[in-house]
Formats: structure tokens, C-alpha cells, sequence
């Protein structure tokens, strides 16, 4: 690593793999955290609170200020992900609740304009969460973006939904939160379940994790094998024994740490908003010329967005265990 290391901040709704992102982002040299925000998504606003700051003190992290954001996404009502998450919304893995941590007493966007406007260097932004704090961010204090070098979110797929048939979890849950961030005015990378659902960790490297005496690399090793590689019947065993475990938002900080594992190319992306099945899609537009819709009907604006459609599946796997078995 050459340079000086990376301000980034997370906003997250811990969560299983934000948990194993947040323990990344903490041991990797080249990245500075300089903030975490909460957000509703896969359990409530005060779960993720708790998780991430029981994260933040198993990692051994620094102090690193965290704020509660968003309760409900913007139109919507919450609608968890508990069912994947386990009720904690970090895997029922029996955790402390954290020792010392709070969070800070403003809210996410007011730590977020903060931090951003603060930094030495533009930040990172890396959501990993439904995008309702960035929106209310971007609409309330717009002039973050001066200070913001690039956003890489988690969210969104080119192919297969997870949440429906075509949304990804993230953005079908505030679709409207993921439309004000496409049109952000800054440089966007979507890490998208093209790629996320790639980047697994083989059932021995869990194993080894697990065993570890250190608290934070036997938490990645824990929350792993709560992250079975498919998320379907066939896909393994998950109770952990010996399964395989995806890296899941993770992937993302890793394309910030290391970018060259990451595939990407600039394309037209638009988030479906209307009622009805194709609500949160993310409608990427790879044609190699316009169709009769434009010709016809003219050019609309659409954002354009460096989309993940490829990964180094091996090369961010090795990145992941060296940064979170480094002490
Ligand atoms: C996304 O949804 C959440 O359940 C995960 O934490 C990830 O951010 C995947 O669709
Ligand atoms: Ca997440």
C-alpha cells in the first residue's frame, strides 16, 4: 500500500455482513473510518445501533463516532430482513451488548454532513444499507458533495433480485432513497448482487476464523458461518459447521481498498419507483446502441453509474482474511 489511507465512512443496518464490512474497514491500513451511520433495513434503527457498536468494540476499534439515522424509509414502513439476520439482526450469535460505546448525540446526517465536510480529503462514502440517511443527507446539506471523492454502494442488480425477482434488498426497501442518490452529482460505483453474492469464503478459512483466539477474527468467523454462500435450501449448512460463507457487503469496502478486483463499467442506470413488480429494480441499461424508445420518443436523462459486473473473487477473499486476521 502506498499513499496516505482512505477517509471513508459506512452507513449500515448491521446486519450480518454489514458487521463483517464494519470489521474490514476497521484492520485495513489503507482505510481510515472516520464515521458510521444507522439506518433502518435489516432490523430497526435502535437494533443496528446496538449491533454496530457491539461490532465496533469486539473489532478492538478506535474511537469511531456512530449515529442513529433513519427509522422508516421515506414512503414506506420498515420491513426487516430478521428472517436472514436472525431477531438481533446480527445472527442470534449471543453477543454483549457493547461495554463502553454509545452512539453520538446528533443524528445521522448531522454526523455525516460533519464528518464529510471535516475530512482532510474527499470521502468514500460506502452504504451498505438502504440509502434513506444519504438521501436525507443529499437533500438536506447538498453541499457535502464538495468534499465527497465517490460513493460505492451496496445495492441494486443488473440480473436477479433477491428482496423480488429484479430488486436487490437495499434499494427496493427505500426506492425513492436510491433514486435521490444515483442523481448525487458525484461519481457512483454499484456494488450490485451480480457481485456481491460471488465473493465466499471457503468452509475451511471459516473453520480456521472461528478458531481463532482473537475476538474480532473469531466474530468474522462467526458471523460467516451465519452467512451460508446461497441463501437457499441446497446452498449449505447453516448452522455453520461447515459451510461456506459469503462476504456480502464486505465486497464492498473491499473494491475501496483494492479497486482493481473490481470489474466495472459506466452505465445508464434508473431505479423503478412505480407500483407493482418491477418496484426497486435497478434498470441497467447495457444495450450497445439506443432502441426505438429513444428514437421515437428522444433522449432522456438518465444517471450514469460504474456498475460491478465482474469480480476477483479469490483476490478479495485473500484481502479480506489478511486485513481481519492482522493484529
Ligand atoms: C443487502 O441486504 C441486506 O440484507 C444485506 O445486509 C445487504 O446489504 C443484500 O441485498
Ligand atoms: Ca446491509
Amino acid at each position: 500500500m502506498t499513499g496516505q489511507p482512505i477517509p471513508v465512512i459506512i452507513d449500515c443496518d448491521t446486519g450480518v455482513d454489514d458487521a463483517l464490512a464494519l470489521l474490514f474497514a476497521v484492520r485495513h491500513p489503507g482505510l481510515d473510518l472516520r464515521a458510521v451511520t444507522c439506518v433502518a433495513g435489516n432490523t430497526d434503527v435502535d437494533g443496528v445501533v446496538r449491533n454496530t457498536l457491539t461490532v465496533l468494540e469486539q473489532a478492538g476499534a478506535g474511537d469511531v463516532p456512530v449515529a442513529r439515522g433513519a427509522e422508516r424509509p421515506l414512503i414506506e414502513a420498515p420491513r426487516s430482513a430478521r428472517h436472514v439476520h436472525g431477531a438481533d439482526g446480527m445472527g442470534d450469535l449471543g453477543l454483549p451488548v457493547p461495554a463502553a460505546r454509545r452512539p453520538v448525540d446528533v443524528d445521522a446526517v448531522t454526523l455525516l454532513r460533519r464528518e464529510i465536510l471535516a475530512a482532510p480529503r474527499p470521502v468514500t462514502l460506502i452504504p451498505t444499507a438502504p440509502l434513506t440517511n444519504i438521501a436525507l443527507l443529499l437533500r438536506t446539506h447538498p453541499e457535502v458533495t464538495r468534499n465527497i471523492e465517490r460513493i460505492v454502494f451496496m445495492g441494486g442488480a443488473v440480473a436477479t433480485g433477491n428482496a423480488t425477482p429484479v430488486a436487490e434488498f437495499n434499494v427496493w426497501h427505500d426506492p425513492e432513497a436510491a433514486a435521490v442518490l444515483l442523481t448525487a452529482g458525484v461519481p457512483i460505483t454499484m456494488y450490485g448482487l451480480d457481485v456481491f453474492q460471488r465473493v465466499v469464503v471457503p468452509g475451511a478459512q471459516v473453520r480456521r476464523l472461528r478458531a481463532s483466539a482473537e475476538p474480532g477474527a473469531r466474530l468474522a468467523g462467526e458471523l460467516l458461518a451465519h452467512r451460508p454462500a446461497a441463501p437457499d435450501p441446497d446452498g449449505g449448512d447453516s448452522d455453520g459447521a461447515d459451510s461456506d460463507g459469503g462476504l456480502g457487503d464486505a465486497g464492498a469496502v473491499c473494491a475501496v481498498a483494492d479497486p482493481e478486483g473490481l470489474t466495472t463499467r459506466l452505465l445508464p442506470v434508473e431505479v423503478s419507483l412505480a407500483p407493482g413488480p418491477t418496484r426497486g429494480q435497478t434498470i441497467v441499461d447495457r444495450r450497445a446502441r439506443p432502441g426505438e424508445a429513444e428514437i421515437h420518443g428522444g433522449h432522456r436523462e438518465q444517471a450514469m453509474v460504474d456498475v460491478g459486473l465482474d469480480v476477483d473473487v479469490a483476490r478479495y477473499v485473500k484481502l479480506y482474511l489478511d486485513t481481519v486476521e492482522r493484529r
